[in-house]
């Protein structure tokens, strides 16, 4: 069997360790073993890759190999080993800028050595459909790897605080993603039928324009959907380098990321009450929202750890809503354990789980997993809302954007219409953070002032401690 059959092989192991990988992520129980069929998929597949390059590679280009696997992998170790549960977005959006510039790279290699070959050379490498198909993946590959890379590194920049997640508003901002559409389909029949590096320069500056502007013009609220768009466009990138490179696997993976990656999207979008199609489209149809509400709410009212202890220890029912701040506090272990001794003293206690609250899918309850929540009291949304009614107390640890009334209240806000949790409606509210600043949306809080709400300032995991002890 030589490498390149033996390779193939290899690769449809690999696909299908990709398939149960992403079967096992989603589920709880299965997650980790979904880590290890995408580590193992991925091993497979870096050998297969590499044994296949070696057979005709000279000596130079196999050193060259051999340091870009060892710096990419020394960089990813050191970064996977560095990162902080909460900058796990920003990391990924920075990965997927990776994918999005290889395509880019991928393409650009293409056209130099097929399409860019002098005739007097010894003549193009391809011709008749040949050639026009080559060139289609050229110019589709690019464009989409060039979108992928500038929107990954806005959302990365958004992501971390760097620049405002408020939405740039440009006037006829849709014109301007419809005008660059309409561009990009004018421009690849030009490529296709006479192929020049100035069609192929202008393309790549508009797709990396058009890729800037698409994910400056989403609001903070919309990121998540955001990510995990263009977690699917970086799939889709390397599905059309699969297809230059002549690397099914590529094609496999790409086209697995990039639809598994669609669904996700349009399940948070669902989730979120957001159009689909606006929140591709760079927040089409997003008009008059930008402006965060600045209404007076009159004055908010402070608690102390004893108090909240106090008012725990009558409480028939307790439900915590979790949010980043809990994250950053890194507060899910006292959490856990008040959980605990709460319900050893008979109270009932459960978890409401917003889904975007923190800052990638899943967070919160990664974060309640890791510190020995039962599963069973850790509700969605849709199944915790009809019984804040009904509920003493509830704990909002560093949550704000989810729980904030404005979305379903304001009609003028910048997150209306994103279903939140309806903590409001309880009996008492307790607040955790640390000071009267506005969430991930920028967008200010009237909850913290209703008559029935209570602040609890600090940090999340020093207030809950205190109420440990107090109990
Ligand atoms: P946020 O709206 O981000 O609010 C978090 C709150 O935690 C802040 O108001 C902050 O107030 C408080 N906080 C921070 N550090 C704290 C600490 N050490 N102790 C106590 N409080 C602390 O949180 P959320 O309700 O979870 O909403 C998530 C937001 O992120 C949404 O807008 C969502 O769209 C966005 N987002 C989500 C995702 C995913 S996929 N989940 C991805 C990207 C963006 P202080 O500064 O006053 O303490």
């Amino acid at each position: 069997m030589t490498a390149t059959s033996a390779a193939y092989a290899a690769y449809i192991v690999a696909a299908l360790l990709f398939i149960l990988s992403l079967a096992g992520l989603s589920k709880h129980e299965t997650a980790k073993a979904g880590n290890a069929y995408g580590i193992a998929g991925m091993a497979i597949a870096l050998a297969a890759t590499v044994a296949v390059a070696t057979e005709d590679i000279s000596i130079v280009g196999l050193v060259l190999l051999v340091v870009a696997v060892v710096i990419g992998a020394a960089i990813g170790i050191w970064r996977a080993r560095q990162v902080e549960m909460t900058g796990m977005p920003e990391l990924i959006a920075l990965l997927h800028s990776f994918v999005g510039l290889a395509a880019v790279l991928v393409g650009w290699n293409g056209y130099l050595s097929v399409e860019g070959v002098d005739p007097s050379d010894g003549g193009p490498l391809l011709t008749g459909a040949e050639a026009g198909i080559h060139s289609g993946e050229v110019v589709v590959g690019v464009f989409i790897g060039a979108v992928t890379f500038t929107g990954s590194i806005v959302a990365f920049l958004k992501l971390s605080a760097r620049i405002k997640s408020n939405p740039l508003m440009l006037p006829g901002h849709n014109w301007l993603n419809l005008g660059a559409l309409v561009l990009f389909a004018v421009l690849t029949v030009v490529f296709v039928i006479e192929p020049n590096l100035l069609v192929l320069s202008v393309v790549t500056a508009l797709a990396l324009a058009l890729g800037w502007h698409l994910v400056a013009s989403i609001g903070g609220g919309d990121m998540p959907v955001v990510v995990s768009m263009l977690n699917s466009y970086s799939g889709w990138a390397a599905a059309a380098s699969g297809f230059l490179l002549g690397n099914d696997l590529l094609i496999i993976t790409g086209a697995l990321v990039g639809s598994s990656g669609a669904y996700l999207s349009y399940i948070m979008c669902k989730a979120m009450n957001r159009s689909f199609i606006s929140v591709i489209a760079g927040g089409f149809g997003n008009e008059g929202s930008a402006a965060a509400s600045d209404v007076d709410y009159g004055e908010h009212t402070e608690i102390s750890a004893e108090d909240t202890a106090e008012l725990l220890r009558d409480a028939a029912s307790v439900v915590i809503t979790p949010g980043y701040g809990m994250a950053v506090a890194q507060a899910q272990g006292a959490v856990a354990d008040l959980t605990r001794k709460l319900t050893e003293r008979g109270v009932e206690v459960r978890f409401g789980i917003h889904p975007v609250a923190g800052r990638l899918p899943g967070h919160m309850n990664v974060l309640l997993a890791e510190a020995k929540v039962p599963y069973d009291v850790v509700l969605e949304m849709d199944e915790i809302n009809d019984d804040f009614a009904s509920t003493s107390v509830v704990l909002v640890i560093g949550a704000n954007d989810t729980v904030n009334p404005a979305a379903t209240e304001d009609p003028t806000s910048p997150i209306a219409g994103m279903p939140v949790l309806t903590v409001w409606e309880a009996e008492r509210v307790i607040v955790f953070k640390r000071s009267m600043n506005t969430g991930y949306a920028g967008v200010q809080n009237p909850l913290f002032f209703r008559d029935n709400s209570r602040m609890l300032f600090g940090d999340a995991r020093e207030r809950v401690e205190d109420i440990l002890r107090a109990l």
